[in-house]
């Protein structure tokens, strides 16, 4: 299909990247498993549009793991421009990337993130080029502060940005590795004076713990995107449609 065969509604849906992080400087909440089942869900439900996931973290979890899974629309990249000798990320060259004058501009395209532990939002201006902040927490009373701290990095970065027009990224709590419904009032309680948006729990299962298991046939992730379907399709219907998600609420609100 040519470019100008497209109505220009739709070419302008498509013409710019949906971009999506899932960050948290706190580590082991859930980032890499969670950028993993985004992609995958988006790439089921979305199977005419492109999905790139960016492993940002030293460490490479999503890009050595999910290689195998790539092909002509399903890419991982790991790049060292994306990174200043200081180990922080390259703002200029990551949203250089992501605005870049894309190979198959016909075609829908998600970007996702997977961010490291201990990135510090003031340092990570890309942040505002994104559509949706995700921030796994746990339930865990370290994490929880861990989490505080980052939104709290997250507000400054949004509050110092140079033009106040542009559109503002949707940040979006995920609790995550959740015992009970006890377990999610008080991770609700915790954050209720936020500006920004609660996500679906996701329950704590040990399915989960085996996300990056090459096994064969990978019966494991086959499981895992069985046994998580309800929430994955929470979570692409939130990607999908995140033009309509709330900006920055007066306290926090729940999807
Ligand atoms: N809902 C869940 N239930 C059970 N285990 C989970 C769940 N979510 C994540 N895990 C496990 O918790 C651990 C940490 O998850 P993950 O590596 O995704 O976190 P991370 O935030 O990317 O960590 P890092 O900051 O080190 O990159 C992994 O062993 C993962 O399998
Ligand atoms: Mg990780």
């Amino acid at each position: 299909m040519s470019v100008e065969s497209i109505k220009p509604d739709r070419l302008k849906k498509i013409a710019s990247p949906t971009n999506i992080i899932f960050g948290n400087s706190k580590g082991g909440v859930g980032k890499s498993t969670l950028a993993l089942m985004a992609g995958l869900g988006l790439a089921t439900r979305h199977q005419n549009a492109d999905i790139e996931i960016i492993d940002l973290d030293p460490q490479a979890t999503s890009s050595d793991s999910l290689q195998r899974f790539t092909n002509e629309r399903f890419s991982v990249v790991r790049d060292e421009d994306f990174f200043l000798a200081s180990g922080s990320p390259n703002n200029g060259n990551i949203v250089n990337h992501i605005g870049h004058d894309r190979a198959r501009p016909q075609r829908q395209k998600f970007i996702i993130f997977d961010s490291p532990a201990g990135s510090d939002p003031i340092r990570s201006s890309f942040l505002l080029h994104c559509d949706i902040i995700f921030v796994p927490t746990s339930v865990a009373d370290a994490d929880v502060f861990a989490t505080h701290k980052f939104l709290a990095g997250l507000q400054e970065l949004i509050d110092k940005r140079s033009t106040a027009d542009e559109r503002l990224p949707a940040v979006v709590i995920l609790p995550n590795m959740v015992d009970c419904r006890d377990d999610f009032n008080n991770v609700r309680h915790a954050f209720g004076a936020e500006p920004f948006l609660l996500g679906h729990p996701l329950y704590y299962a040990p399915i989960y713990r085996r996300a990056f298991r090459a096994d064969e046939g990978d019966v494991s992730v086959k499981l895992l995107l069985k046994q998580a379907k309800p929430y994955l399709k929470w979570l692409v219907d939130v990607i999908s449609n995140h033009d309509s998600l709330p900006r920055m609420p007066a306290k926090l609100y729940q999807l």
